[in-house]
């Protein structure tokens, strides 16, 4: 890569950035706080999807010191429906460790950020060149789409070796002023422009004569990735309970799949009407009556929930310590249900 190269490269993409970068709440009054809920919250989720859930936790949660001191559960419920809730949960513990050993201010280190929980390379380098100008690599899965074509590069991006090979010229092409910018530039042409599943949008892309699968005519059959292994699928019976006004949930243990959020009682397997009668005598309650509800998917990393909903009202008001009875009002407003189950909630508030 000679010089000339790179300065036409960062000039360009640059250029191009200046005049289409999108209007996003955290490229207003740049703040490191702000920056890092941003980079958090748009881990593993796309821009769009995310900017309203930003700005309402951006006004609860102003600032490092309130995120510190938030409680999980209000925590879990400006989360809910953003998903992978563990990104929640180290954000505040890396806030307590803020406050605690670094005098209430993000560190001003890739190492440093990196030793905080939730911030790995690509975190830790988003911040340090975006919050504090520190010229750092942010390569996530966009930039390593964007890099691959431009460079040609047709080894397999899963690889570690490859994937080494795409940050080490990320390296050498930051420039030294406004490398946030740049990082971010990288990043926004990936989602607008160097679009995935084969279909870049290369004419109208400022970079295309400096693109070598544009100019080899491969562009879009990269970069190449190993197959995902398909996913676990998991078929289960979701019971919306219902005694007089009231909805029984209960709370997920603290470890695994959405650890100590709130969920509608469900069992393994699609029942009959029998063997949902059953379920219901094991755990104490007698079955009024049974009446359908939707059916719904949810897909994860690596697991489908196939969802088959049932109404089902009972004549006694069992309590138990495994679940809780819950008003609507409660359900909308205190208790945090993840969004796997966003069918079965906006069911339920529509009855
Ligand atoms: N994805 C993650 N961080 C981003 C940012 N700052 N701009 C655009 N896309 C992003």
């Amino acid at each position: 890569m000679d010089d000339v190269w790179r300065r036409e490269f960062q000039q360009r993409l640059l250029e191009w950035y200046d005049k289409n970068a999108r209007k996003l709440p955290w490229r207003v009054g740049v703040l490191p706080y702000r920056v890092w809920v941003s980079e958090i919250m748009l881990q593993q989720t796309r821009v769009e999807p995310v900017v309203a859930y930003y700005e309402r936790f951006l006004t609860e949660v102003p600032n490092l010191k309130s995120l510190a001191e938030l409680s999980e559960e209000r925590l879990f419920k400006l989360w809910e429906g953003l998903g992978y809730y563990h990104r929640a949960l180290n954000m505040q513990k890396a806030a307590r460790i803020v406050m605690q050993s670094f005098q209430g201010e993000l560190p001003q280190s890739i190492e440093a950020l990196k030793s905080l929980p939730g911030i790995g390379d690509y975190t830790a380098g988003a911040i340090a060149s975006i919050a504090f100008g520190i010229r750092a690599r942010a390569v996530d899965g966009n930039v390593i789409r964007v890099m691959a074509r431009v460079g040609a590069i047709t080894g397999n991006v899963s690889e570690r070796l490859v994937k080494k090979e795409i940050e080490d010229v990320v390296d050498k092409l930051l420039p030294h002023e406004r490398v946030g910018d740049f990082n971010q530039a990288l990043m926004e042409i990936g989602a607008t422009v160097c679009i995935p599943n084969g279909a870049p949008k290369c004419q109208v892309c400022p970079l295309n004569s400096l693109c070598k699968g544009f100019l080899e005519g491969i562009a879009g059959s990269l970069p190449i990735q190993s197959k995902k292994k398909p996913r676990t699928q998991s078929d289960m019976s979701v019971f919306l309970i219902r005694f007089e006004n009231q909805i029984a949930i209960r709370k997920r243990v603290a470890s695994g799949l959405l650890p100590n959020l709130w969920e509608f009682l469900s069992y393994e397997g699609f029942l009959s009407n029998e063997q949902i009668k059953e379920v219901f005598r094991q755990w104490n309650m007698e079955v009024e009556e049974i009446l359908p509800a939707p059916s719904s998917q949810h897909v994860f990393t690596h697991l489908v929930w196939n969802m088959q909903g049932h109404v089902v009202w009972v004549k006694n008001k069992e309590e138990s310590l495994e679940w809780v009875w819950s008003s609507k009002e409660e359900i909308l407003k205190k208790y945090s249900i993840p969004s796997a189950y966003r069918a079965y909630v906006k069911f339920i508030l529509n009855q």
